[in-house]
């Protein structure tokens, strides 16, 4: 029988072959160019002394993302511009087909790859790994797509559990082989340079709030809570677990730089508090609903999300 990480990744595929972000849910890109911007300072600093960067998006989405940084590193950071890569991986084929019509005039500079390259630079993501299927267990059980509780049905998971301490019995807990094996990918394909992971999630001393697991949906920005019962296609989620992405990192040779909450690293960029005080100032409708956007980028999702910056040690 199916596991339910086997339906997680089938309604994953199923769901990003025929959508478009924001239907359903919105992510930070999609509520504003701000967020494009603010990423664009902080990877400038991460690669401005390399002699020929590349960019790894993985999961463009509608490819927002890259088209504001692609624009911000245009406008803003002429030096560095024209010695820049930039490549989208994607499995979605109608995603990948609304990102090359989105990014059109950046035709030579972007790429889009079916398996990870090795580059010096910045392999990054917004809401890719809270994407990818998770095995569910609970006292010693894994959860099987019929709702039953069955035998654990791949030795790793027990080891993860072991390296991660993680004892409790009544507890459910989400184990992400696939955010390991990414991650494992991540560090063999960064020759010199940083890995950012931005996306919601918790660590190790707050997993004790989430004794039910993590796992949602989300249909027409609705929340499906019991996803096994759920028909149509639909986004499911389950929320990055940090610590476990920080420890495997240590083990895979990347060391953590940075961990934050998603408001800080926004407030630490130049161009979001720019944008942010000039929309202040102006009475323009546009503007004040693009200020309400960032208030909102700020506000609700400014402590859910985290961003997590690990560098790949040097061989
Ligand atoms: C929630 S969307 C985020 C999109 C974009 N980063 C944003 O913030 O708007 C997830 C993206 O990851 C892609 N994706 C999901 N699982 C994937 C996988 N296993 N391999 C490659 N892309 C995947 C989806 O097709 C989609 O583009």
């Amino acid at each position: 029988m199916k596991t339910f990480k086997d339906f997680m990744e089938e309604c994953v595929k199923e769901y990003y072959s025929s959508t478009k972000i924001g239907k359903d849910f919105f992510t930070a890109p999609e509520l504003d160019r701000a967020f494009g911007m603010a990423l664009s300072d902080h990877l400038y600093q991460l690669i401005h002394d390399m002699n020929a960067p590349a960019l790894l998006e993985l999961g463009g989405g509608n490819g927002s993302l890259a088209y504001d940084i692609l624009s911000t590193f245009k406008s803003k950071y002429p030096d560095i511009y024209p010695h820049l890569t930039y490549y989208i991986y994607e499995s979605s084929p109608s995603l990948l087909a609304l990102q090359k019509e989105r990014l059109k005039e950046f035709e030579g500079k972007v790429f889009w790859i079916k398996e990870l390259v090795a580059i010096e630079g910045v392999i990054f993501s917004n809401e890719f790994f809270d994407c990818l299927p998770v095995h569910v267990v609970k006292d010693g059980k894994e959860l099987y797509v019929d709702g039953s509780w069955g035998p654990i049905s791949d030795e790793r998971i027990n080891l993860f559990l072991e390296h991660m301490n993680y004892k409790d019995k009544n507890h459910v807990i989400e184990i992400c082989l696939d955010c390991l094996d990414f991650l494992k990918a991540i560090s063999q394909h960064l020759l010199k340079g940083y890995h950012i992971l931005i996306d919601y999630g918790y660590t190790s001393n707050d997993i004790h709030k989430y004794a039910e697991g993590t796992v949602v949906g989300y249909k027409s920005h609705r929340l499906v809570k019991d996803v096994l019962k759920e028909t149509q296609p639909f986004d499911i989620t389950a929320m990055v677990n940090f610590s476990a992405i920080v420890e495997y990192g240590k083990e895979f040779g990347l060391k953590t730089i940075r961990f934050e909450n998603l408001r800080d690293f926004l407030l630490a960029s130049d161009s979001f508090l720019e944008e942010l005080e000039r929309l202040s100032l102006s009475q323009a409708p546009e503007d004040i609903e693009r200020l309400s956007r960032l208030k909102t980028m700020l506000v609700s999702m400014g402590d859910r999300f985290k961003v997590l910056v690990q560098e790949k040690a040097s061989s």
